[in-house]
């Protein structure tokens, strides 16, 4: 059975990227076997595959999204059926209740293998069904940025209608935090450093937009927006260059959900705002397979779609994280298989 697979080298970066036919074990108790149709690309994904945050140590299968259709299951296994649905989960042993896991070693695509492959047999706990509305690459869009989305506004947040979100920039959980909100009855200030991707987030339904390139004071503004009283929840993905700006625009024991570090890890923040507005800066890794279970259902009840910038091929992952460096994407990046 073919199971065309990427690989990424000890060592990291594109060059140690390769394609290789790799055996796939029948699946054993509690196991399902997968054919995967979609990946959707991440930050983190990037991170991994270029050694941005390290290099690797030994041989990776990447991607941590994965969704396609269920071909075997072992025996016990009840939640699915051949032909089922089915998107992988950020987290393979996370399934519920409170954080309780650390880093990325249970993770696919990082510390295990990931879903860069046409079939994977692994525990069913490490899927849930797909939304029955969406095809296998919007699928693929829901376990990293869709559900860091869903949790940092709808979880942690515990998201009202009529409260003011701040979402950054126009990347994948960005705008599923945008649409998360305003199906939420939320209000949304969205920021770009584009106003052609602006003028596309107004409409995706944004209320107020703002060019974060042209306005440095874009947190103030944010927060006049609200006649000054503030915003109630940020979606921080910028990290060091953006998180002062994010404590100037959320209120007084705000929310910021501190999720993203596109402009580095590590920066000199004062920590006066934080203390003075008694601000809410909750870290954010992903989520857990129930939060997962819940927004799928919540999609389900919806018309949230994803939004898919480009697909490529699964052969060409290179080129997609190429055109990821770009910063040209709005929304999610794809590769079928
Ligand atoms: N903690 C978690 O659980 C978690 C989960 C998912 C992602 N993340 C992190 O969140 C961040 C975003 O991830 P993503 O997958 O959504 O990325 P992405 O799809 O690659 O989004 C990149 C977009 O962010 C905007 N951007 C870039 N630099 C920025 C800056 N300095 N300030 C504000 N916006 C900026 C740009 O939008 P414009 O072109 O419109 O300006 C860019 O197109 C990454 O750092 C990623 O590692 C964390």
């Amino acid at each position: 059975m073919s199971n065309q697979t990427i690989v990424v080298g000890a060592g990291s970066g594109y060059d140690k990227v390769r394609l290789e036919q790799r055996d796939v074990a029948a699946p054993g108790p509690g196991e399902i076997t997968v054919r995967l149709r979609a990946n959707s690309l991440n930050f983190h994904d990037y991170a991994v595959v270029t050694g941005l945050w390290g290099a690797l140590s030994e041989d990776r299968v990447p991607m941590a999204d994965g969704a396609g259709e269920v071909e075997a299951i072992g025996e016990g296994v009840t939640e699915f059926a051949v032909g089922d649905h089915v998107v992988s989960t950020f987290f393979t042993t996370w399934y519920d209740g409170e954080t309780e896991v650390e880093g990325f070693d249970t993770v696919p695509g990082d510390g295990i293998d990931g879903y860069a492959c046409e079939r994977v047999t692994r525990s069913a706990q490490a899927f849930t069904p797909a939304p029955s509305n969406y095809t296998p690459v919007q699928a693929a869009t829901l376990t990293t940025a869709g559900l860091t989305a869903w949790r940092a506004l709808m979880e942690d947040g515990a998201l009202k209608p009529g409260e003011t979100v701040l979402v950054q920039g126009t990347g994948g959980v960005s705008i599923f935090a945008l649409q998360f909100a305003k199906h939420c009855g939320a209000t949304v200030i969205a920021t770009s450093s584009s106003d052609a991707k602006l003028e596309r987030l107004g409409a995706l339904g944004a209320d107020h937009l703002i060019n974060y390139k042209q306005d440095k004071n874009w947190g103030q503004t944010a927060r006049d927006i609200t006649g000054g009283i503030g915003v109630d929840h940020v979606i921080e993905v910028g990290g060091p260059d953006t998180l002062a700006q994010s404590m100037t625009a959320v209120r007084v024991r705000g929310h910021i959900a501190v999720i993203g570090v596109l402009s580095g890890v590590a920066g000199e923040v004062s920590l006066m705002p934080m203390l003075a507005k008694q601000i809410r800066l909750q870290g954010v890794l992903v989520g857990n397979r129930r939060q997962q279970q819940d927004m799928v259902r919540a999609i389900e009840a919806s018309n949230i779609e994803p939004l898919i910038d480009k697909t490529f091929p699964l052969q060409e992952l290179a080129d997609a994280f190429r055109y990821q460096e770009t910063n040209q994407h709005f929304g999610k990046i794809c590769l079928t298989i």
